[in-house]
């Protein structure tokens, strides 16, 4: 790929396609049932419209903001995500760089194929843990207390998974973690050569937060267990910044904000959850009114833009963070990929901003 060949999101995407097996593009791409919960929120970002406005001198802009008091380079960071590896062999570290090199948070999965300690020093402390809670929760509260001794000041927990979505896609491809290359697989990974021969040579991608005695974690086991008391525990036990993601119900942020919660993150899990889940750039905006001007409000899901950026912060958010299209441009392209994608990201965002007369997206500036 030459570094050029990315100039939007879509680019990016369509590289993936080609590159990557079917079973992986698919577990990374899908969503939940038809998809037209996917579709709906696509929908409802393209009809939020932004204003343009004239003659105002916007030729110094900032994609500058703060998140949790700290500088971040802009106002969007990476969503965990599990087993990015199978993106390209070393995606976790390429996220993790990425954000030690702009200052924004990297959300480090339960589930991702890198330990825990190695993407935080790899990020330069720009990292944040999200936890999804197992079994019995004990296992939980063993990486709870990991995160806080691998340095992991923000705590992420992630309330939309009591199962996981059932997505089509990835139930086609028996897509399992840790996968098992049958037939099919390997027919798919024969017709990828490139992805396979790096991938596996650099051994299969594992859930590496897992591979000592004591955690344990099935990916698929139920979480339905987890209630508001569940959340009360974790709030006693971390001191540090705790965010609750997942939220798209007003009764549910307003519970969240007396449970004691630092923020929450409105998301639907990129529309990979519950299909007929209303459209959450839409909650956004209702739960801003809903939660007042103050209340630290961060935003995912469907973000394929720099200009959608500036929506979701438009509609309410302080922040917000970008999922599927990084791991794209690293399948796309690798780490230059990255960049490209990232560059492509800023300068849509700092574009959009010109056109409505905007200089900073320090959230009391928009
Ligand atoms: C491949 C993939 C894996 C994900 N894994 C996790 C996870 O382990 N934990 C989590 O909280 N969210 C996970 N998510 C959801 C993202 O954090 C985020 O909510 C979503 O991807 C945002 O939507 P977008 O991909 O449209 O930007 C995952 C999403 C994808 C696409």
């Amino acid at each position: 790929m030459g570094a050029g060949a990315i100039h939007c999101a879509e680019d990016a995407r369509r590289l993936a396609k080609r590159r990557l097996p079917w079973m992986v593009f698919d577990y990374i791409d899908g969503s939940a049932g038809r998809e037209t919960g996917a579709a709906r929120n696509r929908a409802a970002l393209d009809r939020v419209t932004l204003q343009p406005r004239i003659l105002k001198d916007v030729s110094q802009r900032s994609l500058a903001t703060e998140v949790f008091g700290a500088p971040a380079g802009r106002p969007f960071g990476i969503a965990p995500m599990g087993m990015c590896n199978l993106a390209a062999p070393g995606a976790d570290l390429m996220l993790a760089r990425l954000a030690a090199r702009h200052k924004i948070p990297h959300g480090v999965s339960t589930v991702a194929s890198t330990p825990m300690e190695k993407i935080i020093e790899t990020a330069e402390g720009h990292a944040w843990f999200q936890l999804y809670f197992s079994g019995d929760g004990a296992g939980t509260f063993k990486l709870v207390d990991r995160a806080k001794a691998a340095g992991y000041q923000t705590l992420v927990l992630t309330v939309d998974v009591p199962e996981v979505g059932r997505r089509p896609r990835e139930l086609r491809h028996g897509f399992k973690m840790p996968f098992r290359i049958g037939p099919r697989q390997f027919i798919d990974f024969a017709l990828h050569p490139q992805w396979s021969l790096s991938t596996l040579f650099h051994g299969k991608p594992q859930m590496a937060n897992f591979d000592m005695d004591g955690y344990e974690f099935d990916r698929t086991e139920t979480r339905a267990n987890v209630t508001w008391d569940t959340l009360a525990r974790l709030r006693a036990a971390w001191p540090g910044k705790l965010v609750v993601k997942g939220v798209l119900d007003l009764e549910d942020a307003q519970k969240l904000v007396t449970a004691g919660v630092d923020a929450i993150q409105v998301s639907s899990h990129g529309a990979r959850q519950l299909e007929s889940a209303p459209a959450p750039i839409e909650m956004l905006a209702n739960i801003r009114a809903k939660l007042g001007s103050e209340f630290p409000i961060f935003y995912d899901s469907g973000i394929r833009s720099g200009e959608d950026v500036l929506k979701a912060m438009m509609q309410g958010a302080d922040f917000t963070f970008i999922g599927r299209v990084f791991q794209y441009a690293i399948a796309a392209g690798g780490e230059a990929g990255l960049e490209s994608l990232w560059e492509v990201l800023s300068e849509e965002l700092s574009n959009a901003m010109a056109q409505v007369g905007v200089t900073s997206v320090a959230r009391r500036n928009i």
